[in-house]
């Protein structure tokens, strides 16, 4: 649909009430490299991809909510003063965690009705959750002329789903869903929540996502493991180690190895991954601005390597994905997102596009007895109003 049959669309859903409205968009993303860097104080990667999520939305003069997804057929309707976890709606949850927290900013809010859909695949690790949660907060201070600048914003779609939906995600996702641009990565700091734009259109390579399509049930446990792993390795640096550790962020590879034998297996290997994947991220940097892809495509399948060996996030099928890549000398691939399942991310020269997706679609439903889905990306743009 585009934007005038959306905004019939609406027009039918809810009653005009002549007040201030708006159309906005937020893109989902996909991470080149910097995995399970981000809640450690690391660096990330990430660009924006061409697959978003269109939310069109106007005030009510009272205090209710109402939000209608397009693509559920489904409304739900809410009171500002009283908004709690909804547990049968589960997607209203991300657009009620960011109301919240305008709200505890301070800000006094009046009624709308949101109308949203989108075409970022659910539950594949392309950040649909954070572009829903970015395009919310757009919307809602838009409309409420509530001025907060792209970082603010991002860090509140964060503590809408740390607090409201109970994920406790890094920074990463929404930063890159607020503030990415068009052909462009970016270098994401994650302790000082700066960042550097990095290239990226060279004219011979292309993004090519890989989807999996296998259930990521275990996801959010795991996640949490992994990040009470991290700190465990903190706690351990921090006491043998004279200065500050107060993140693995602050711990180098010499580090690491010297206490092999007296850290826990699974302690010393999850701060190996996160030291190394921050030298290779500050490395893709130079690589990317270099033009040396090759070399960026080296470090995508070592990230890959650290990931499914050291961090122990990946499975079956995205090793298989990996494999295939590798195996057809595609430049780089990798997993991407928080793994166990979702999506790997591809470099692939323009020229073999069309015979890696054949390959791809082909061995993985052999391998795997599943279709794969293939998408390919240039860097999109972030969040915006139309
Ligand atoms: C998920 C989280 C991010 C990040 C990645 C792993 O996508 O939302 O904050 O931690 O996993 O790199």
């Amino acid at each position: 649909m585009n934007i005038q049959e959306l905004w019939d669309k609406f027009g039918k859903i809810f009653r005009d009430f002549d007040l201030e409205s708006g159309a906005y968009k937020a893109p989902g993303r996909v991470n080149l490299i910097g995995e399970h860097t981000d809640y450690n104080d690391g660096f990330v990667m990430p660009m924006a991809i061409e697959k978003e999520i269109t939310m069109l939305a106007q005030l009510r003069p009272d205090r209710k909510v109402k939000f209608y997804s397009l693509d559920y057929d489904q409304m739900v309707e809410y009171d500002l003063d009283s908004l709690e976890y909804d547990e049968e709606n589960i997607w209203a949850n991300y657009i009620m965690g960011v109301i919240d927290e305008i709200q505890k900013l301070g800000k006094s809010l009046q009624g709308f009705n949101l109308m949203f859909t989108g075409n970022i695949p659910q539950g594949s690790g392309l950040s649909s959750s954070a572009a829903l949660e970015v395009v919310t907060a757009l919307a809602v201070t838009d409309l409420h002329k509530i001025k907060i600048d792209g970082i603010e914003m991002a860090l509140l779609a964060q503590r809408a789903e740390n607090n409201f939906v109970g994920v406790q995600c890094g920074i990463m996702d929404q930063y890159i869903s607020r503030l990415g641009q068009k052909d462009q990565a970016l270098l994401i700091d994650c302790r000082t929540n700066d960042y550097q734009l990095v290239p990226f259109k060279d004219e011979n390579y292309q993004i090519v996502i890989c989807n999996s399509r296998v259930d990521r049930g275990l996801v959010d446990s795991k996640y949490n493991e992994r990040r009470s792993e991290c700190d465990q390795a903190v706690e351990f640096f921090a006491e043998k180690e004279a200065g500050e550790i107060n993140a693995l962020r602050d711990v180098d590879l010499e580090t690491v190895e010297k206490y092999k034998a007296e850290l826990a297996e699974n302690i010393y290997k999850r701060a190996h991954h996160v030291v190394s994947e921050n030298a290779r991220v500050l490395e893709s940097k130079k690589a990317l601005e270099a033009d040396d892809l090759q070399k960026f495509g080296d470090l995508m399948y070592a990230s890959h390597k650290s990931l499914s060996e050291d961090y122990e996030v990946s499975c079956k099928e995205l090793d298989i994905l990996v494999n295939l890549a590798a195996e057809a000398e595609i430049e780089g691939a990798r997993m991407t997102g928080a793994g166990f399942g979702g999506c790997t991310v591809n470099l692939v020269k323009k020229d073999q596009i069309d015979q890696f997706i054949d390959l791809i679609k082909k061995n993985y439903k052999e391998k795997t007895g599943i279709d794969a889905e293939v998408y390919v990306s240039n860097p999109g743009e972030g969040a915006r109003k139309l």
